[in-house]
């Protein structure tokens, strides 16, 4: 007996030319003598494979890209915007506005409306998370008409760098723009690196993607102790966008305050460490000033004010089923 297997293929030759065609696969059952016969049957019924489409406008007839080729560029413009495992479930359609909590129908709630987050009401919190994925939204629909970019500021784990690779997921997708994700400690890393003389990538050659990205993510600004070398860096990458009129999104966990008096750092150190440990330090202490006012000239802030999502999605699983198995545990130890 012989059964027949529809299957598409995308051909790709070089990078111009790409053929879409589905084959029957035709293969016999196990057991008899196997036969696999290939023929090609269709080309992308869209195009005919020229990857090119003619759409009426009014009375004009217009070519443009057919959608077996748009599809193919997000595929390489994902690969090229290098997002790094971790992130690659972050979507923008899969960020929970809520918190998360037990599943319906059970009466505990992870988050009530009373409840004191950090000292104030949890919904205020849910209210910034809220905002934040609504600005996230806007952006990818406004862009490039609008290109000022965004500034992500929050503690860790409040979901800042899934919203920025979430933004540049349906960017790719959904307009094709060239995106680029980079840490801003392995970015200050390369360059670092590059200085040594064994190593063969020169400085501009770990810049020039940074320079030419349409849209950047620069993930954990300010994640580098501040030296008068860090400062220069971020200068001249974050000047460089900005001259460049290119659109920058950033994250960063550090407040988004004025450098602090260096007089009253000083006074500091000579107080407790208590005090010293009350004392955070300010994004305008990490990159300087002057880049965090020029910051605020390329990006629109969005603050998210909440709890650790992974930790309180622990804490929420764990009440929903790992509180009785640790019973038994408890119990089997003892028995045992
Ligand atoms: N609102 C949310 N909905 C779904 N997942 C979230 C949310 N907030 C955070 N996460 C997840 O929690 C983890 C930490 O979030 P992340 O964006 O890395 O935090 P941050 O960059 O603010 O430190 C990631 O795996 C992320 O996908
Ligand atoms: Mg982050
Ligand atoms: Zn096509």
């Amino acid at each position: 007996m012989i059964s027949t297997v529809n299957h598409r293929f995308l051909l790709l030759c070089g990078e111009s030319v790409q053929i879409c065609v589905s084959i029957d696969l035709r293969i016999a059952a196990p057991g008899s003598r196997f036969k696999l016969v290939t023929t090609p049957t269709e080309t992308c019924p869209i195009c005919g494979g020229t990857g090119w489409q003619t759409i009426e406008r009014g009375k004009e007839r217009e070519a443009v890209r057919c959608e077996c080729r748009v599809r193919d560029r997000g595929g390489r413009l994902l690969a090229a915007a290098h997002i790094p495992a971790r992130y690659q479930h972050c979507e923008l359609s899969n960020f929970q506005c809520d918190p998360p909590g037990p599943p319906q129908g059970r009466t505990i709630m992870a988050m009530p409306e009373k409840a004191l987050v950090h000292g104030q009401p949890a919904d205020t919190y849910q209210k910034s998370i809220r905002d934040a994925r609504f600005f996230a939204g806007r952006f990818v629909e406004e862009y490039p008409t609008d290109k000022t970019g965004l500034l992500f500021v929050g503690s860790v784990g409040v979901g800042k760098t899934h919203l920025a690779v979430g933004i540049i997921k349906d960017l790719i997708r959904e307009k094709g723009i060239h995106c680029l994700f980079c840490d801003y400690r392995e970015l200050l890393k390369s360059i670092q690196n590059s200085y040594n003389p064994s190593v063969q990538a020169t400085e501009m050659e770990i810049l020039r993607p940074v320079f030419d990205a349409e849209v950047l993510v620069l993930d954990e600004l300010g994640a580098v102790r501040s030296t008068e070398w860090v400062f220069d860096t971020v200068n001249y990458v974050l000047n460089s966008r900005y001259n460049d009129n290119k659109t920058t999104i950033i994250t960063t966990n550090f407040p988004d305050k004025p450098e602090q008096d260096k007089a009253e750092v000083d006074n500091l150190s000579s107080r407790s460490a208590a005090d010293r440990a009350a004392r955070r330090e300010t994004l305008g202490d990490r990159i300087g000033e002057r880049m965090r006012s020029r910051l605020h000239e390329m990006c629109k802030k969005v603050e998210i004010e909440g709890l650790d999502f992974r930790e309180h999605s622990k804490q929420a699983q764990f009440r929903r089923h790992d509180a009785p198995s640790r019973v038994t545990l408890r119990s089997t130890k003892r028995n045992g």
